[in-house]
């Protein structure tokens, strides 16, 4: 399926998929691990209907489904189904998009919602992974929706047991002792952080505080005792979205001194502030650590990101709109309380990834997509293993006509010891046939030729994040399912 327009967004490897779908036995080029055994969870971005205004929309409002390929034994099955949030059903009803984009306005006026219809969509397609055996996709507009992990049947949206109110980041953590998920909800000019219980997800933690400003914070880190946040001249404007305007303002009045890292200490729940003297806006987090004497923090960074202040009601091309980013090091300084920086891969990338079971340590390894060629059609052309000690950057190639490569999702092999014995998952698309594959790279020495090429029947179209779930976590999660039914 595709429309009448240029727009990047809607064509190549982000061009929409019609079809719900489900495929066993993939073709497999290579050979999948034996020890690989478990689902990996990944959001398309796939607009259902032609949006309302084609040139103006964005990657960003794109319909999400999940993507879940199944492996075990050897082979791989797959099903690919839309998220059936509230405001997607009042779209299917209509047969129609309703809801306008968010990020570049509309050209047209707003149209009018059926009564009872959410206000705004959630569009449900930022990231997705099991949490206390519910399958949940988040969007930070929103609250979480829980889907079945067999099936991916949408359940209905998710509080945790009431906990939340209006909605969550995507960018969720979990901790590596408890297993606990450590998130947040940003609301104004307020950041409400949470904690919630690994087995119940009864919300056992929070506390609030004023970022000075209705920053978009749309990642975070934590470290062993910390939560950290960096406060942008990115402005997420709910009073402009509701206007059919664009809603993502760069207001470098907003942080005059620069970007600034809000800390919270987990423990003491009292925050403190590090200027950085820097106008840059996070994209993604790698990993932060505490020293001695102060804390490290690991993200990607761009210099911009949202409609200048001055060119507020104009759709921005799409890289000056949010250009490409660079990996840097930021290391805050208790006593000064400013964060120095550095640079630390001189490669273009985005989705930053550790191995998660070690978040907050100090590691040796990160893994990103590459975003070195500013293409028309594409968004990412590689993937890349950057070494924290070295100062390397060891980038893999597509072969075969693959290209645009995914957040890679690190996967730690069964009984391995060192952070980096395990395995690289990530979704390409394959320009000859307009299709997708997942591809497993083995991280210990990094080697170009991937271990495994699984043909998938369809093209996910380019979306954000995902995850991993170990066979036992999935099976798990699907027989608790059932037994709720
Ligand atoms: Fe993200």
């Amino acid at each position: 399926m595709q429309w009448d327009t240029a727009n990047k967004f809607l064509n190549g490897p982000f061009a929409p998929w019609a079809e719900e779908s489900a495929a066993y036995d993939l073709p497999v080029i290579g050979k999948l691990p034996e020890d690989l055994a478990g689902a990996l969870f990944r959001i398309a971005n796939n607009p259902r209907f032609a949006p309302r205004d084609l040139d103006r929309y964005h990657w960003w409002e794109g319909d999400g489904g999940v993507a879940a390929t199944y492996i075990r034994d050897g082979k791989a099955s797959f099903r690919m189904k839309w998220v059936m949030t509230d405001s997607m059903k009042i779209e299917v009803e209509a047969g129609e998009a309703i809801y306008s984009g968010f990020v570049n306005g509309s050209s047209s006026a707003p149209a009018t919602l059926p009564a009872g219809a959410p206000p705004s969509k959630n569009v449900a397609n930022t990231n997705v992974g099991l949490f206390a055996d519910h399958l949940l996709v988040y969007f930070e507009g929103g609250l979480p929706t829980s889907l079945d992990a067999e099936t991916l049947d949408t359940y209905g949206s998710y509080d945790f047991n009431g906990g939340i109110d209006v909605l969550c980041t995507a960018h969720y953590k979990l901790d590596p002792h408890s297993g606990n998920m450590l998130f947040f909800a940003a609301v104004g000019r307020n950041l409400t952080w949470y904690e919630a219980d690994a087995r119940t997800a009864n919300i056992i933690d929070s506390v609030t505080f004023d970022m000075g400003c209705p920053a978009m914070v749309h990642d975070y880190i934590v470290s062993e005792h910390h939560a950290i946040f960096l406060i942008s001249p990115t402005q997420f404007r709910l009073d402009r979205i509701m206007q059919g305007r664009p809603g993502v303002l760069w207001d470098e009045d907003a942080v005059p001194g620069g970007s600034r890292f809000a800390v919270l200490d987990r423990r003491t729940k009292k925050v403190t502030w590090y200027d950085t003297g820097v106008m840059l806006a996070p994209t993604h987090f790698f990993n932060a650590y505490e020293t001695d004497d102060k804390i490290v923090v690991d993200l990607h960074v761009i210099a911009r990101l949202g409609n200048p202040a001055g060119l507020s009601d104009e759709p921005i091309e799409s890289h000056s709109w949010f250009p490409p980013a660079m990996a840097w090091r930021f290391e805050l300084d208790p006593t000064t309380r400013r964060a120095s920086n550095r640079m630390l891969s001189g490669v273009a990338g985005e989705f930053p990834k550790i191995n998660d079971a070690l978040i907050g340590q100090k590691l040796q390894y990160g893994y990103f997509a590459t975003t070195r060629d500013l293409t028309p059609e594409t968004m990412t052309d590689g993937l890349a293993r950057f070494d924290f000690d070295s100062g390397q950057t060891i980038v893999v190639e597509g072969v075969d006509g693959l290209t645009n490569p995914s957040e890679p999702v690190f996967v730690q092999r069964r009984g391995a010891t060192a952070e980096n014995d395990g395995y690289l998952l990530s979704l390409w698309w394959n320009r000859h046939t307009g299709l997708s594959e997942l591809l497993v790279h083995e991280t210990v020495t990094f080697d170009a030729a991937p271990l495994a090429r699984v043909r998938l029947p369809v093209r996910v179209p380019f979306a954000f994040h995902g995850t991993w779930a170990e066979a036992e976590q999935l099976d798990a999660a699907i027989a608790a399912q059932r037994e709720n039914v």
